[in-house]
């Protein structure tokens, strides 16, 4: 009998990890080639940003790694032209935990870079702390920065005809909220630093990535650009690098067991960023390389024009 219950035991277990390793997961089905085309991936140094940044390039795009980092970011530039043969792959300094250097990032990239396709706002953290600017760290990485970045490269985005803005969330958006009250006393979307209460405010920093692509597809009706957001999956990458030693230690067998890979990682993004024909979808959330229904919240026409309000008037914009 307990011979039974053991083999059955493992079976299901082989089949869970077969299933979330290899089956679950859909593949972007593009041919699209990106020569001539030039693309910004923010975080393209490692994990899902890596990844998509190499396909990219494997296709033939000016990819452009918009990275805090630059010895982790050359190191990136150089394996990245390895792997894809491309030597149209370039390192510019973006720290979106500083508004001047979102500035003078765009700033730099405008006058030396006649075009811009794509632009991918993958770059993102789960750890408490401050930006330079005195904003919560998560807010002011994982929505803020990527808003300002966004706005001031859009003139360039809409000349270029048909150019498309992927914006990388997460599942987590599901728990999130948005605390304007909090925002303001604290331009932070929630308070506590326990790894509970930064798993949270996380999750609120995702809500903001959905609704910033909500409300943004409405601003870009009428012309050439549209966008998306996302959940890439559940993938083995550095973002718990920063959490509570005891949860990386407690994560480490479930990630290796039912964490997909990078490449795994990139294929929504790159869904987002190639496939033919979802024009018709500007605004939506993608997962598993396939438009989805999101809750109520995630689509609320005044959170996310709030959203945009507060964001202008905190990067000032307005
Ligand atoms: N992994 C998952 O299961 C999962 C699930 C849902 C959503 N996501 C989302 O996927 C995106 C990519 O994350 P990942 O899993 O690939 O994590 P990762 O391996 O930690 O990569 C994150 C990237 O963001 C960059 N970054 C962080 N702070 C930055 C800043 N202030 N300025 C510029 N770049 C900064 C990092 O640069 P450094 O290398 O210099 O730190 C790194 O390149 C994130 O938006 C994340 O929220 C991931
Ligand atoms: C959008 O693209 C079409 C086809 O290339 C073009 O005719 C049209 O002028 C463009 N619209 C704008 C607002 O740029
Ligand atoms: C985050 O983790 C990285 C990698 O372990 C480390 O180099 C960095 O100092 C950490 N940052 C903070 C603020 O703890």
């Amino acid at each position: 009998m307990s011979t039974y219950l053991l083999i059955t035991g493992v079976a299901v277990g082989v089949y869970v990890v077969v299933y979330y390793k290899f089956v679950k997961g859909a593949q972007c089905k593009s041919k699209a080639k990106l020569h001539g085309k030039t693309v910004i991936i923010t975080g393209g140094n490692t994990g899902i940003g890596k990844a998509t940044a190499l396909e990219l390039a494997r296709r033939g795009a000016r990819v452009v790694l918009a990275c805090r980092s630059r010895p982790r970011a050359e190191a990136a530039v150089n394996d990245i032209k390895e792997k894809s043969g491309s030597s149209e792959v370039v390192y510019r300094q973006l720290d979106l935990a500083s508004l001047e250097s979102v500035r003078s990032f765009a700033e730099n990239f405008l006058k030396t870079e006649p075009r811009l396709d794509l632009l991918i706002n993958n770059a993102g953290l789960l750890m408490g702390g401050r930006t330079e600017d005195g904003l919560g760290m998560m807010f002011g990485v994982n929505h803020l920065g990527h808003f300002l970045l966004t706005n001031l490269l859009l003139e360039r985005l809409k000349e270029g005809g048909a150019a498309r803005i992927v914006n990388v969330a997460s599942l987590g958006h599901r728990f999130g909220s948005i605390d304007f009250d909090c925002l303001s006393a604290h331009k932070e979307l929630g308070r506590g630093s326990s790894t509970f209460g930064l798993m949270k405010i996380y999750s609120h920093s995702k809500l903001c990535n959905v609704l910033f692509t909500h409300e943004l597809a409405k601003r870009l009706q009428g012309t050439n650009v549209t966008c998306y957001s996302l959940h890439p999956g559940t993938i083995n990458t550095e973002l718990s690098r920063n959490t509570s030693r005891v949860l990386r230690v407690l994560l480490l067998p479930i990630t290796a067991l039912f964490f997909r890979g990078v490449e795994a990682g990139s294929q929504t993004t790159l869904h987002c960023a190639l496939q033919e024909d979802i024009e018709r979808h500007s605004g939506r959330y993608f997962s598993d390389c396939a438009v989805q229904e999101v809750d109520a919240k995630a689509r609320d026409d005044a959170v996310a024009r709030k959203l945009w309000e507060v964001s202008e008037t905190l990067c000032g914009l307005r």
